[in-house]
């Protein structure tokens, strides 16, 4: 693919056994379909809006929406990059970045997930260790936020061991349900004394003017 006007097709981010990029069509589909085969157990719900509590054929569509709405409202003030997690070739996961006014507030907020047979296997803590090397080694953030709802033990874990402080628990509404959601940061500091997941990114530099940088 042409990478000229949209270098983000180029970015690859690397560890031992994943690489994050943006999606081929064909891989689009792929993480879509796994979405309809299911990514929690029926009666959880790990997501502050419920989009995984439809049927599966609108759950692979929301999927195809998300990623097509993030790149189309792209701007450098206000980006997601929607990141598919390829294991050996096989799309497994999602797992995106969101910057707003990045150069000034230096701060990315992450979100992810796999497919249920996916789970369990320690990818989670690899793309997100992928993730903030990103933010910190690739574009110089200062800050990486996350949250999770207090009953996904999965993902505090993850934060816990990349090295994220508790950083306020939150009361919020999902689906009609009182729900608390714990929230986490990483800075910098903390990040590199909780490196333990060799990370590579290829193609960043043609990217930064859309990072805002
Ligand atoms: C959250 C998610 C991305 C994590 O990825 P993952 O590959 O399953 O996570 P990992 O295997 O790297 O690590 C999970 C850790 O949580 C621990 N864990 C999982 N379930 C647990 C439980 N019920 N109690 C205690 N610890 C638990 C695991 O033991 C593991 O820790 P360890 O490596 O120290 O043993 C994945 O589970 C997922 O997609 N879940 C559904 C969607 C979701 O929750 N997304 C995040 C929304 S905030």
């Amino acid at each position: 693919m042409k990478v000229t006007h949209w270098p983000l097709h180029g970015l690859r981010v690397r560890t031992p056994r994943l690489e994050l990029r943006l999606p081929t069509p064909d891989e689009l589909d792929e993480l879509a379909e796994l979405s309809a085969q299911g990514i929690h157990q029926p009666g959880t719900m790990p997501f502050a809006v419920p989009w995984t509590d439809q049927p599966p054929a609108g759950r692979a569509r929301s999927v195809m929406q998300f990623h097509w709405r993030t790149l189309g409202e792209w701007t450098p003030q206000d980006w997601t990059l929607p990141l598919v997690i390829l294991l050996d070739g096989t799309v497994v996961g999602s797992q995106s970045l969101t910057g707003r006014a990045f150069p000034i507030m230096r701060e990315v907020e992450t979100g992810s997930w796999l497919g249920l047979r996916h789970q369990g296997q320690g990818i989670g803590t690899e793309m997100r260790a992928a993730a903030v090397h990103l933010a910190f080694a690739g574009l110089n953030a200062e800050s990486a936020v996350t949250a999770a709802m207090t009953d996904n033990p999965a993902s505090i874990t993850v934060s816990n061991k990349i090295g994220y402080r508790r950083n306020g628990l939150v009361r919020t509404v999902v689906g009609g349900t009182l729900r608390y959601k714990q929230h986490f940061a990483l800075d910098r500091d903390a990040w590199e004394a909780h490196r333990t997941v060799p990370v590579e990114i290829d193609g960043l530099e043609p990217c930064l003017p859309q990072f805002g940088l």
